[in-house]
């Protein structure tokens, strides 16, 4: 059989494949891109609500990231930063806004962003898709690839294929069995950034699907403060879906429902204003189905005619304490179905941090979500695919 040659080969064409793929071509390295899906980067198209939130200004703080090593992103991150991409993007005229907490959109259709990878990419790259790839094996003169019914060889092979979130975008676990045939341990993978399903005695909240609020989430010392929605399956909106990454099976998850009420506020009111009740007071501050259902729970819902003149103190205090903390059992996630992004996956520990190659088989790199490294919502992912793939794409 005739063998096509190249000087790197990389499985996956996604933000950190065709990122790798951009860098090494910059290089004068003749690179082959393989994927499996019809398109390359169906992640950066649907993105950020199809505007595709390409990084964010402070994803060069490594505690963003979420790994069994916290320090490994660091290296990546530090030598491809934001304002490289932003830069990147400036110059192929993308406009760009930011929408909160340093996340930056692009104006118009993310599309934008992949032409611009394709445009670096060009002439270097070959870039093939709808191929499967059926084999890849290791000798000393390199990697040879049977792929589509062909066979291609490199001295340099990048793992670029993602992780299992939203199957039916194309996405598998393929990384993780080609790490585990190099040798390479793989962390647990568990879906992050992903809904949190309720159960048992807290059904009664996804009876209020739909309805929003400006919270503190917790799980152990972790908390973000953004929204959380209820949904009909449990709960969600941003400050679920940045705690699910750190949350764990059988882990409490609080929420304090009034994060700017000063500690004895309601004793306050009740002072201030005796003839006011619980679910009037929250009602101010939150949906009126909210309120209601919190009041209820509290014993001061709509049955209760009580006025805040007929609690005690001790009530009221330990109705604050438990506005602050209300306590949740999830009873799971909605899975890699709904998750936006895969937290474990290749393990650090075998890789090098300077540029992504493994430490025991030289010229095998593993780079993007394949990796155990998982940002925070808001820009964070695409940054690490950035540099990540910059990272080995420099050492190609
Ligand atoms: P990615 O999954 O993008 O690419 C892997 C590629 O490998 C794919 O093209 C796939 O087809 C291919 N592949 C997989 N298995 C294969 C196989 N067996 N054979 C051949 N090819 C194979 N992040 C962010 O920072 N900002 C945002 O706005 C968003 N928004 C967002 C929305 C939604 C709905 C999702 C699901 C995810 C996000 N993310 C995000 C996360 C972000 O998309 C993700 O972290 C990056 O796309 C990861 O880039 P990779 O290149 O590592 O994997």
């Amino acid at each position: 059989m005739k063998i096509e040659h190249f000087d790197v080969i990389i499985l996956g064409a996604g933000g950190a494949g065709l990122m790798c793929g951009a860098t090494a071509n910059a290089r004068g390295r003749r690179v082959l891109l393989l994927d499996h899906a019809e398109q390359v980067g169906k992640k950066i198209l649907i993105s950020g609500g199809g505007r595709c939130n390409f990084t964010n200004i402070n994803a060069d703080k490594a505690d963003r990231f979420i790994s069994n090593n916290p320090h490994f992103a660091k290296s990546a991150l530090s030598r491809f930063r934001p304002a490289d991409f932003i830069a990147m993007v400036e110059d192929f005229g993308i406009a760009y806004h930011e929408k909160i907490l340093g996340q930056l959109f692009c104006d118009g259709p993310a599309r934008q962003i992949i032409d611009m990878l394709l445009m670096h990419s060009a002439p270097n790259c070959e870039i093939k898709t709808d191929v499967c790839i059926d084999n890849v094996a290791h000798n000393d003169g390199g990697f040879q690839v049977m792929a589509g019914g062909n066979m291609y060889a490199a001295p340099s092979l990048v793992i670029a294929t993602g992780g299992p979130s939203i199957p039916k975008m194309g996405a598998t676990g393929y990384a993780y069995d080609l790490a585990r045939q190099f040798g390479l341990k793989v962390v647990e993978p568990r879906p992050a950034l992903v809904p949190l399903t309720l159960g048992g005695d807290d059904v009664l909240f996804r009876e209020l699907s739909g309805v929003s609020a400006d919270v503190v989430a917790r799980a152990g010392k972790t908390e973000f403060a953004e929204a959380a929605l209820l949904t009909h399956k449990g709960l969600s909106g941003p400050a679920i879906l940045q705690i699910s990454s750190y949350w764990r099976h059988g882990q409490a998850v609080g929420i304090d429902f009034l994060p700017n009420a000063a500690p004895g506020w309601l004793r306050a009111e009740k002072r201030a204003r005796p003839r006011g009740t619980i679910k009037g007071l929250l009602a101010q501050g939150l949906s009126s189905r909210l309120a209601e259902t919190l009041a209820d729970r509290l014993g001061a819902g709509s049955g209760d005619t009580r006025n805040l003149a007929d609690m005690t103190d001790r009530f009221l205090e330990d109705a604050e304490t438990h506005l602050a903390n209300w306590i949740f059992t999830p009873n799971g996630t909605e899975g890699y179905a709904k998750a936006e992004v895969t937290a474990g996956g290749i393990s650090t520990d075998g890789l090098s941090q300077q540029n992504m190659e493994a430490k025991k088989v030289p010229g095998l790199f593993a780079i993007g979500e394949a990796v155990d490294v998982t940002g925070w919502l808001g820009g964070y992912n695409f940054q690490w695919a950035w540099a990540s793939g910059h990272a080995a794409g420099q050492a190609v």
